[in-house]
Parts: structure tokens; C-alpha cells; sequence
């Protein structure tokens, strides 16, 4: 089945989303979104979550006082993420947008965010639309602002990659029977954050699960 179907149906089972990630992730995508958090947000801190999804990141940096808004096109998703925020009763709950990447211009103003953080949504974009996602992101930053981006990485070199096939196939088969969910792991993420223009551009696997991090920021050029 394609990545393209597979993220159709994920998108159209918000209500599991949640349990389906945490499954596909070998239980580790909750350490990935603090490790995040820990990274950009803080008191005061002006964060966009871009596909915020049922907010899991979100709400990890409005944890953290972070002032967080949490975009994303699916109106499902974004459901889930105002009933779990409202649960936890924070300070400053996130703004959640219903909004896709290509109309980022036209609702959100120049330089109005210190940090902006994607997980697992960059490989779900077309490649056009990352390059504008990118763009925009750059837009939004403050000079020196922080972008975050995670998403599912196969490792280098043969044999690692099909060992690693190897070992995700049952989880990937229990999570779709379970969930009817998945994701997909992307390659050449940093060049692509690099051609948008970033500066300090970096790229690590990170030790919860086969998620990779890259990492960059906004220089002062305009
Ligand atoms: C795999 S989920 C990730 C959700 C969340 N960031 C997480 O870490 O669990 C991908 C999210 O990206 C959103 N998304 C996909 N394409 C989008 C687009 N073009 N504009 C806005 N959101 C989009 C989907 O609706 C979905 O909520």
C-alpha cells in the first residue's frame, strides 16, 4: 500500500491517531516531542507547531509556557488537540489554526515566531509544498529564530536499512491493523532546509526510536 494511502486513512482516524503513533513509534514519539520542547520552548517563547495533528508537540511547549500556536488542515485532528488541552488546564492553552501550509501566507505575519517545530508532517508534503513550508518558515522566524523538524529516517547503508525494514514491518503491520495507521521515513531533509535559506544547519539521529532531527536557524539576512 502507498505512503500516499496510508496517510490519507491516517488523517481520517484522528480519534486514534494518538494510540497509532505511540504503537508505531515503539512508544517513544512522547520523548521526541519533550526532547523538542526542551529545545525551543520556554516562558514567553512564541512557538508554531506546524501539522500539529492532535498536538502532542503543541502541547509539550505550552507546557513549558511556551506561547504556542498549532496549526494544521485537518479539522479531526485539530478536535482531538482541543480536547486534550483543555484537560490540562494550562496557563496559556495554544492557538490551534485550521490552516494548510500553502495558506501560511496569507494568516500569519512576518517574524511573529521565535521558534517553529514540525514533526512528522515534512514527509507527508509534496515536495513544492515543503519548499514553500520552508520558505514561510524562514518568513515567520525572527532573525536568529530556531527551526525544529522531525521526521522517520531509515538508517545509511544497505544492510542497516534492511535490518531496520526487518524490525519495523511487524510493528508497522500491528499498528495498521490496530489503527489502520503509519508513517513514512523521508531522505534529504537538511539540503532542502539548507536551499530555503537557513544557516547552522544540522542533522541528528536522535536515541528515541528512528527519528531524525534537523535543526537550523534564521540568520539576519531578510
Ligand atoms: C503524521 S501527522 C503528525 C502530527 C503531529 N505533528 C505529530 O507529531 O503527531 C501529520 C499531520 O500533518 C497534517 N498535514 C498534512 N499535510 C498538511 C498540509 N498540507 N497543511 C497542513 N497540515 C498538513 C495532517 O493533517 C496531520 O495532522
Amino acid at each position: 500500500m502507498s505512503s500516499y494511502v496510508y496517510m490519507k486513512v491516517l488523517e481520517s482516524t484522528p480519534e486514534r491517531y494518538d494510540r497509532g503513533i505511540r504503537l508505531l513509534s515503539g512508544g517513544t514519539i512522547d520523548a521526541l516531542w519533550a526532547r523538542i520542547a526542551r529545545r525551543v520552548a520556554g516562558p514567553g517563547v512564541r512557538v508554531l507547531d506546524i501539522g500539529c495533528g492532535t498536538g502532542g508537540l503543541s502541547l509539550a511547549c505550552a507546557a513549558r509556557g511556551a506561547l504556542v500556536t498549532g496549526l494544521d488542515r485537518d479539522a479531526g485532528m485539530l478536535a482531538v488537540a482541543r480536547r486534550k488541552a483543555a484537560a490540562q488546564q494550562l496557563e496559556h492553552p495554544p492557538r490551534w489554526l485550521e490552516l494548510g501550509v500553502m495558506e501560511i501566507e496569507d494568516e500569519l505575519s512576518p517574524e511573529s515566531f521565535d521558534a517553529i517545530v514540525a514533526s512528522l508532517v515534512m514527509s507527508e508534503l509534496l515536495p513544492e509544498e515543503r519548499a514553500h513550508t520552508l520558505r514561510q518558515a524562514r518568513r515567520l522566524l525572527v532573525p536568529g529564530g530556531a527551526l525544529v523538524l522531525a521526521d522517520e529516517a531509515a538508517p545509511a547503508g544497505r544492510a542497516a536499512r534492511a535490518w531496520w525494514r526487518l524490525r519495523r514491518a511487524p510493528r508497522v503491520a500491528i499498528t495498521w491493523l490496530l489503527t489502520q495507521q503509519t508513517t513514512h521515513p523521508m531522505d534529504g531533509l537538511a539540503d532542502e532546509v539548507r536551499r530555503a535559506g537557513f544557516d547552522d544547519v544540522r542533522e541528528e539521529r536522535v536515541p528515541e526510536g528512528d527519528f531524525l532531527i534537523v535543526s537550523a536557524r534564521r540568520g539576519d539576512a531578510p
